[in-house]
Parts: structure tokens; sequence; C-alpha cells
């Protein structure tokens, strides 16, 4: 290309960019993007245009970018879009690409924690908990192939965020069956986790529930859930139904669970998926035994609980857990307070200020599986910092 061409393109891409187009900007907002920016390279027919979900992630250029970036695909003159939304593998790569090996493989959004799902020895039990105590409504539930029992029922948080419950298969140990997460493309997915060497299935097929989903294992053998919410799935036709004032929180802010090796851990959720840690922290300022991954293109995150030694069966029900967020601790626990527990359940705990300076307290459901309710503030406003000690690692 001719350098004077080349200049009054980038011109022609500044200016349009300075004037916000409709198309452009509506379409960025279409897949998500509330940030965007025009750089990297251009050719005669396309400018790369880079959006970000939010502030702050946007790396510069296109030598340095990280995957997980969309990428819309804009006419010269930034009016007319050839292409906009997440690169797929499959489709045909423009010649644009073949410059910059490292914007082959895509990886699509990851917005949040979709689920957490967990083993109950008693179904009534945990339901009454959820529903009853909690205040959370079971919107559908679905049977085993014999057609008389239960093989899963669905808590509903918010019209984006679940807890699965399952009957046991196995009586006590580990009660926490998987996790999911929230992406835009699971098929684009499903590519790029096999791009990078994770074990995927064939094909990525709608579930029962009509949404795509299928499951990945992380390094230290944890169920990682990849979702995609379909239209007319069940969770889409519930949309704005199933959330009463009694639900006492509207937000599942992370999911917790086990993790034997961090270092694993952190080569596969941030290497590979892109999460980010906001903070770690330690119980006794010897060790690290919380490290908190957020998920790259949203705010949920996810917990990464360390331990040392085997743990028992009531560590693990505390380990692996779930975090609803609220406003006000106190008027959470004075709610609870009214509420029937069901029998069998430990007491929901005082509540206290965490190590990570947040109010809080402690819900169990009859299995011991954890609920933490804590208020997304610290209490006096200012970040906790990260603990720099040694992260606990287990060694069987
Ligand atoms: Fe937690």
């Amino acid at each position: 290309m001719k350098q004077s061409v080349f200049l009054s393109l980038i011109l022609l891409v500044n200016i349009a960019f300075a004037q916000q187009p409709a198309g452009f900007s509506r379409y960025c907002e279409d897949i998500g993007a509330v940030k965007y920016s025009g750089s990297g390279s251009y050719n005669d027919e396309h400018c790369l245009i880079q959006c970000r979900p939010y502030s702050g992630m946007y790396k510069g250029d296109l030598n340095n970018e990280v995957p997980g970036i969309s990428i819309c695909l804009l006419d010269a003159d930034a009016i007319a879009y050839s292409k906009v939304g997440n690169v797929r593998i499959d489709e045909p790569v423009p010649d644009i690409f073949d410059e910059n090996p490292k914007v082959k493989n895509i990886r699509p959004l990851i917005t949040g924690v979709a689920h957490a799902a967990f083993f109950t020895k008693e179904v009534e039990s945990t339901r009454q908990f959820f529903t009853g105590y909690l205040g959370f409504t079971e919107p559908f539930s679905l049977m085993a192939a014999n057609g008389k029992d239960l093989a899963l029922t669905f808590i509903k948080i918010n019209d984006r965020q679940y807890v699965e419950v399952f009957p046991e298969r196995y009586k006590g140990g580990n009660r926490m069956y998987h996790f999911a997460v929230e992406t835009n493309d699971a098929e684009a997915m499903r590519k790029y986790l096999a791009s990078k060497g994770v074990k995927v299935p064939e094909n990525t097929l709608k579930g029962r529930t009509g949404n795509l989903n299928y499951f990945v294992r992380d390094p230290n053998g944890t169920i990682c859930e990849i979702v995609q919410y379909e239209p007319n799935s069940m969770s889409d036709k519930n949309i704005g139904k199933d959330m009463p004032d009694s639900r006492v929180s509207t937000h599942m802010s992370h999911v917790g669970f086990m993790v034997p090796d961090l270092d694993k851990a952190i080569s596969f959720y941030c290497d590979i998926l892109g999460f980010r840690e906001i903070w770690r922290g330690s119980r006794d300022d010897k060790n690290v035994t919380w490290v908190n991954l957020q998920v790259p293109d949203g705010e949920d995150y996810i917990e990464l609980m360390l331990y040392d030694k085997e743990p028992s069966e009531t560590s693990m029900g505390s380990m692996n857990h779930i975090c609803l967020e609220v406003n006000d601790v106190a008027v959470t626990a004075t709610t609870l307070a009214k509420r029937n527990l069901p029998e069998g359940c430990r007491p929901t705990t005082e509540m206290k200020t965490g190590i990570n300076k947040k109010r809080q307290i402690n819900c169990y459901d009859i299995n011991g599986t954890r609920v933490e309710v804590m208020e997304a503030k610290t209490v006096d406003g200012t970040p906790t910092p990260s603990s720099t000690a040694k992260p606990m690692k287990f060694v069987p």
C-alpha cells in the first residue's frame, strides 16, 4: 500500500472513531463491549478494531495483544462493518491476521460464574435450605432416565446464575460436583481450549435445559463447565421470573473450591482462560490460603481454596462453597433469624468481619456445604492488601 493511501486510511479511521459512528457503537454494544478503540494494522479493505468489555483490559497494539480480545473488522471508513464480534477459528481468517499469529486463536468472552453444582444426601432438606431459608426459587428440575428419580434441580439466584442440586451418587466425601462459567461462544471456546491442549468433547451440544454446555477438567481435576445461554432454553424462558423479594441476595459473587496445587490452577485459569488475580489472603500470615481470580470479561470471581493436608469432610464442606453478595449482612442475619433452618443443619454463624475486611455470615446446608453471605465493600472502604506469604500446597 502506498504511504499516502495508508496515511489517509488512518486519518479516516481516526475521524470515524472521533465521531463514533452509530452502527459501530451499536454493534460493539451488541457484543457487550463498552470500551473500544482502533489500533493495529490496516489494509485496503479493513481496519482492525479492538473491543474490550471493561476499561483497563485494553493492552495497546496488536503485537502486545493478549488472547481473549473481541475483534471488529470494519470497512476502512468505519461505517460499514464486514464482520463484528469474536473471530471464530473455523471461519476463514482474513489476510490481516496472517501477520499476527497471536490473534488467530482468540478466546471468546468469559463473562461470569453461571452456576455451582453440589451433591446432597437429602434433596428435600437442601431444597428447603435454598428456598424456605435463603428465599430463592426452584423454577425447574430434570428427572432421571427412569422418569421417577430426580436427576437435578435448579435454584435460581438471578437470570444468569443458578445453584444446581444433585442427589448424591456416593456417600460423603467432596460434595462439590462442578462449577460453570458463562461464555458468549461455547463452540469457539471449545476450539480455543483444544488449541491450548485442553481435553475437550468432540462437539458442542445442547444440554437438556437447552443451553450449550460441556465439561472440561482443570489440571487439578476440578470440573469447569462452559455454558452459553441459548434462546428458548429453560433459563431463557424464565428470564425476569422467579426472583422474589425473599431472596437474601441477587448475586453470587464467587464460587470457591479446593485447589491442591496453585501453580497448576493458575496455568489453566489465568494463562489459558484469561482470569486475573485480584487478591490473595492468608488465615495465619504464614501461608496463603485463598487466591481470588476474576473472570476476564466480568466481575464474578473464583476463590481458590488452598490446603496442605488431607481435609476432613467438614473442612471440604467449608472450602467448596458459594458466596452470595448482600448490601448489609446485619439485615440478612436478622431476616434469617426469623426463618426456619431445616433440621440437622449447622446453625448460621454470628456476623464477623473477615480477614478480607468484609462483613460476613456463613450458612450450611444439611451436608455442611457452606453458603457464605458477604458484603461487597470492605468495612473501611479501602482495599485489603494481598498477602505475600507462601501459598499452601497439598502434599499427599
Ligand atoms: Fe468465599
